[in-house]
């Protein structure tokens, strides 16, 4: 009686969470309620403290393989109701990490439209970027293909890209981002012109950080290898806006459409892990608002107090008539001169100590 109670629980809770999902409505902290993953100690996205990173020199840049290489085939770009899809042919793939990895797809995540620029999944140092690009690989030497590598060990490598809001049109970008209107609804897909996916990643694949974690959606299988570049890509805010304000969540047929918004998961504990970084760890010591005024409230009183204090003596030396209320402390002039003669000696003696033959040819000489 009981394990039937249980299980229509279960059952109804599986049709809600599902139903829920699709409707937007399950908040990411009920996750791990319905996907017990959700809730491990290797989730992603993470911070990532740039300090605490430790540097493998052993790390070499990540090598695209045949992202060039598209056939002219077309891409299929598809609207899952999660984010826009972009299914990759399994002949490309990365190189340079522990295994070959295999292409499967690539996809965004991104905020509200509200051009905050507030939308990405990781964070560097608590900085969020305005969206980011994942390109899902799955391991080919031990798995043949992503489902069945998407829950094993280190079955998974994902390559991330912060994007931030630039100046100019991102013409990489805009292969993907052109066709947005005609997968609005959900569970929608159109076939785009193949490109170069290799346009869409920064300039240097050479620096980036690396860490264990998982898929950053429902079912959170913590399989993943990410690679985190640490250069960014630009698009226009024109384009951001686009992304953010184009899709739907909600097929078409739904009377009341919800816009597909906010589709990124907020940072997870680091827990046990290390983030490894391909560099070594530059230390740029950022002043906050509180420390500058400090040091310039600090550097101001500095001053004020040391022109107080020559006033102060200035005023002394004008108010006695004569040098000689200092007589005490003050040297005879005779010996003033031999010690102004000894300085300039040592003087001498230190600028020459490089060229010794050149303090025979000039001797000492005391300043007139
Ligand atoms: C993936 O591979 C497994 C094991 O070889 C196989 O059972 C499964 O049908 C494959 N799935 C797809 C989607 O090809
Ligand atoms: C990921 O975990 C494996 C053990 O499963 C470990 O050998 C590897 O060094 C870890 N990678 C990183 C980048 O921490
Ligand atoms: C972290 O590691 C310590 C010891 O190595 C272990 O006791 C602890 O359970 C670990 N915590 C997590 C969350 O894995």
């Amino acid at each position: 009686m009981d394990s039937m109670w249980s299980f229509s629980l279960r059952l109804l809770l599986f049709w809600l969470w599902t139903s829920c999902l699709d409707a937007g409505y399950v908040g990411q902290s009920q996750w791990s309620e319905f996907f017990p993953d959700c809730g491990g100690s290797y989730q992603s996205p993470i911070d990532v403290d740039k300090a605490q990173a430790q540097y493998d020199p052993s790390l070499i840049p990540v090598q695209t393989l045949g992202y060039d290489q598209h056939g002219n085939a077309p891409f299929i770009l598809s609207n899952n109701g999660h984010t826009v899809n972009m299914a990759l042919p399994g002949w490309m793939g990365v190189a340079g990490l522990p295994w070959q990895f295999s292409a499967a797809q690539l996809h965004l995540h991104w905020g509200n439209g509200a051009g905050e620029g507030r939308g990405s999944e990781h964070t560097i140092d608590g900085r969020s970027a305005a969206a980011e690009l994942h390109v899902v690989h799955y391991n080919s030497e031990l798995y043949t293909n992503l489902s069945e590598a998407m829950t094993q060990k280190n079955g998974l490598a994902v390559l991330g890209v912060l994007i931030e809001i630039g100046e100019e049109t991102n013409q990489a970008y805009a292969n993907i981002i052109n066709y947005l209107h005609r997968i609005k609804h959900a569970g929608q897909s159109v076939a785009i012109p193949a490109f170069d996916v290799r346009t869409l990643l920064p300039a240097d694949l050479g620096l980036y950080y690396l860490y264990n974690g998982s898929l950053t959606t429902p079912p959170c299988y913590q399989s993943v290898l990410w690679t985190l570049f640490t250069q960014t890509v630009k698009i226009s805010l024109a384009q951001l806006l686009k992304l953010e304000t184009v899709m739907y969540s909600t097929k078409a047929d739904v009377s009341e459409p919800t816009l597909l918004q906010d589709n990124y998961r907020t940072t997870q504990p680091l827990h046990n892990r290390t983030v490894l970084s391909s560099f070594p760890h530059v230390s740029v010591k950022v002043y906050t608002a509180g420390e500058v005024s400090a040091i310039v409230m600090g550097s101001l009183c500095g001053c004020v107090g040391l022109a107080v204090i020559i006033r102060f003596i200035v005023k002394t030396i004008r108010s006695t008539s004569s040098w000689d209320v200092l007589h005490n402390v003050r040297p005879t002039p005779q010996s003033r001169t031999n010690d102004l003669a000894k300085e300039s000696k040592q003087d001498m003696d230190l600028r020459t100590t490089s060229d010794p033959g050149k303090k025979e040819e000039s001797p000492p000489q005391a300043e007139p």
